[in-house]
C-alpha cells in the first residue's frame, strides 16, 4: 500500500480514552469493561477507576494549547466505543461523536494530526454480557463500529489504528485476570486472539471499502521473552511467549498463518476463509515498545509460564521494566528483516520513573529525558540503517489511569495533579519540545542528529 506521496516523519505523543477522559456517566456514554472492572473489589489499586481521570473530556482545549506549545506534530488518542456507541452496536450517540468532534476541530486549528485508536481495550460492557471477544460475533460488532466512527469523523481524521496491543487484551485481561474483563482461561484466550485478529480483518475491510483516503494501521506491542534461568523448560517457554505475544499477531496479517508451534491450539477457532479474511494489506504498522520480559516454566499457570523481574544487575524503571535501548533497535531491525513490514509508526514508547515535584514545583525528571534520549537515538539508529519508520509517539502526553495500577505508576511528560487537576508540565516535556525542534527534519534524511 502506501503508494502516494511519502508522508513526513512525525513527533507526537499518545494517550487511550480510558486513561484520561472521565465524564465516565455523562453525555450518554455507557459503561465499557473497565468501569465494570474497577469497580470489582481487589482489581485495581486502592479501587481508583477512570470516573474522572484526567477530566480530558472537559479539559481538551487547555491539553490541546499544551500539546500546541509542545509543537508536536500528531496526536494520538482512542474513542471510546461505549461512548459514540452505549450499546457497542446499532444506536449512535450523538453527543458523544460531538466530543471527538470538538477535540479534531480543536487540533486540527493547532497544526496537529490526528491519529485515532479504534479499540484501546474499552469494550462496551453491552457487548462482553454478550460474550466480549470470546465471540466470534465481535468481528461483525467491531467492524460495523469501526465504519460508522470512521463515517462520522474520517472527513478530518485520516489515520486509523484498529487495535491497541491485542496480546495485552487476550493476555492480561483473558489468561492472567489482572486487567478487564478479569478471565484465567486459556480457551478463552485463545478464542479471544483469533476474533481479535478475525475482528481487525473485517474492520480493515470494510473501511477500505468505504474510503480509500484512508490511512489505515493497527497497533501491536513487540516485546521478546528471555528465560530467567537455565532451565530447558523455560526456553521452551520464552519460545511460546513470542509466539503467544508477537507471532499471533504479525503472522496471521503478514503471512496468513499462524506460529507453528502454537497453530494446532488455534485450529478450533478457525473457519474457512478466516485466515483470507485477516490478511489484509495495512499502511502502517503502529509499534508499541517498552522491554524485554523475562519468564520462567511454571505448568500450573494458564499459558505455562509466569514473568519474573529482570535480574538485579539490570538497569529499570519505577516498573521494574528494563533499560534496553539495543533492544527497540533490534526489534525495529528484526521487524524488517522477517516481516514483509509496511511503514512504521512507533505508537508508543516512555516510562514510569517516580517523580517529585521540588521546591520550585517543577518536576526534574531527569531519568526519563535520559530514558526517551536514548530509546530515540535507537530509533533513528534502525532508521539509518533502513527500517521505514514514520513517527514517534511518546506514551504519555499526561500521567493517567495506569491500568490495574490506578494513578500510582506516572508515565506523562505532564504532571496531572489529580487533586485540583492542574498541568504542570515536567522537565521532559521541555526537553521534548526541544529536541523536537532540533529534528524536525532530521529524521527524513536518515536519522543522525546528535
Ligand atoms: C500499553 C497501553 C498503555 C499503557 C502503557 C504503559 O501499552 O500498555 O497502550 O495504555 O498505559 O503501555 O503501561
Amino acid at each position: 500500500m502506501s503508494n502516494g506521496p511519502v508522508e513526513p516523519f512525525v513527533w507526537g505523543a499518545a494517550t487511550a480514552s480510558y486513561q484520561i477522559e472521565g465524564a465516565a456517566a455523562e453525555g450518554g456514554r455507557a459503561p465499557s469493561i473497565w468501569d465494570a472492572f474497577a469497580r470489582t473489589p481487589n482489581k485495581v489499586e486502592r479501587s481508583e477507576t477512570g470516573d474522572v481521570a484526567c477530566d480530558h473530556y472537559h479539559r481538551f482545549k487547555e491539553d490541546v494549547a499544551l500539546m500546541r506549545d509542545l509543537r508536536i506534530q500528531a496526536y494520538r488518542f482512542s474513542i471510546s466505543w461505549s461512548r459514540v456507541l452505549p450499546e457497542g452496536r446499532g444506536r449512535q450517540n450523538a453527543a458523544g461523536f460531538d466530543f471527538y468532534d470538538r477535540l479534531v476541530d480543536e487540533l486540527l486549528a493547532a497544526g496537529i494530526t490526528p491519529f485515532a485508536t479504534l479499540f484501546h481495550w474499552d469494550l462496551p460492557q453491552a457487548l462482553q454480557e454478550r460474550g466480549g471477544f470470546t465471540s466470534r460475533d465481535v468481528a461483525g460488532w467491531f467492524s460495523d463500529y469501526a465504519v460508522q466512527t470512521a463515517d462520522r469523523l474520517g472527513d478530518r481524521i485520516r489515520n486509523w489504528i484498529l487495535l491497541n496491543e491485542p496480546s495485552v487484551y487476550a493476555c492480561l485481561g483473558h489468561a492472567l485476570g489482572i486487567h478487564a474483563p478479569g478471565v484465567t482461561d486459556l480457551r478463552a484466550f485463545l478464542a479471544v486472539t483469533h476474533h481479535l485478529n478475525l475482528a481487525q480483518g473485517l474492520a480493515l475491510q470494510g473501511l477500505r471499502s468505504t474510503d480509500s483516503a484512508w490511512r489505515l494501521g493497527t497497533t501491536m506491542t513487540i516485546q521478546r521473552a528471555l528465560p530467567a534461568d537455565a532451565s530447558k523448560a523455560s526456553a521452551t517457554m520464552a519460545e511460546r511467549h513470542n509466539d503467544l505475544w508477537n507471532g499471533c499477531f504479525l503472522e496471521p496479517l503478514f503471512l496468513g498463518t499462524y506460529p507453528d508451534r502454537v497453530r494446532a491450539e488455534f485450529e478450533p477457532f478457525i473457519r474457512p476463509g478466516d485466515l483470507q479474511s485477516i490478511r489484509q494489506p495495512v499502511d502502517f504498522l503502529g509499534v508499541n515498545h517498552y522491554c524485554r520480559m523475562y519468564l520462567r516454566a511454571r505448568p500450573d499457570a494458564v499459558l505455562g509460564y509466569e514473568h519474573v523481574s529482570p535480574p538485579a544487575h539490570v538497569p529499570k524503571t519505577s516498573f521494574d521494566w528494563e533499560i534496553n535501548p539495543q533492544e527497540f533497535r533490534d526489534i525495529l531491525l528484526w521487524l524488517h528483516d522477517a516481516y514483509p513490514c509496511p511503514p512504521i509508526y512507533i505508537t508508543e514508547n516512555g516510562a514510569y520513573f517516580e517523580d517529585t515535584s521540588s521546591e520550585d514545583g517543577k518536576v526534574h525528571d531527569n531519568r526519563r529525558i535520559e530514558f526517551l534520549d536514548s530509546y530515540i537515538h535507537a530509533m533513528l539508529e534502525a532508521l539509518s540503517r533502513g527500517v521505514d519508520i514514520r513517527g514517534y509517539f511518546v506514551w504519555s502526553l499526561m500521567d493517567n489511569f495506569e491500568w490495574a495500577c490506578g494513578y500510582r505508576p506516572t508515565f506523562g511528560i505532564i504532571k496531572v495533579d489529580f487533586a485540583t487537576q492542574r498541568r504542570i508540565p515536567k522537565d521532559s516535556y521541555y526537553w521534548y519540545r526541544d529536541f523536537i525542534q532540533r529534528h524536525r527534519d532530521v529524521a527524513r534524511s536518515g536519522g543522525g542528529g546528535d
